[in-house]
């Protein structure tokens, strides 16, 4: 099975960028983390990306048919804003986890917006790194038959 990993505008600063909030730990930290933890699944390849710019995201989206059968997205504040990285998703039809590292629904009534939300087959916030992984661990479980 083959997962993309996409993390969107800002996730680049973590480690620097409101740690109390983010917590300490880098990017290549975070993906660091996920490989490690992907060990454990046969069959499973990760590929990572991160990018500030929303076309970015749809690019990268949109190049997933015949190459990703899962895709988990932190797509920062984008998430609460684009309707284009609803429709990639939607066009692609790559069942997706999205994640975010805070618990957005205890945030600022803005983080409650969710447009990937409308597509994602599962949410997962506030669980830090390991939202990614329990993201990995419900996409292997439920979607590594439809390669
Ligand atoms: C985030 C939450 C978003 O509201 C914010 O804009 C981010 C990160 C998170 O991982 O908690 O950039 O997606």
């Amino acid at each position: 099975m083959n997962i993309t990993i996409i993390n969107g505008p800002n996730l680049n600063m973590l480690g620097v960028r409101e740690p109390t909030l983010y917590g300490s730990g880098t990017l290549k930290d975070l993906e660091n983390y996920i490989m490690e933890s992907s060990k454990r699944f046969n069959n499973v390849h990760l590929e990572f990306f991160q990018t500030n710019h929303e076309g970015t995201i749809i690019d990268i989206i949109q190049n997933l048919v015949g190459v990703a059968n899962g895709l988990i997205i932190n797509a920062g504040a984008y998430t609460h804003t684009s309707i284009g990285i609803l429709d990639a998703i939607k066009a692609v039809n790559i069942p997706t986890v999205e994640v975010h590292l805070t618990d957005v629904e205890n945030r600022e009534v803005f983080r409650h917006i969710s447009y990937i939300s409308l597509v994602a087959k599962k949410i997962i916030s506030g669980k830090g790194f390991d939202g990614y992984v329990e993201g990995l661990e419900f996409l292997v479980a439920n979607f590594s038959e439809q390669q």
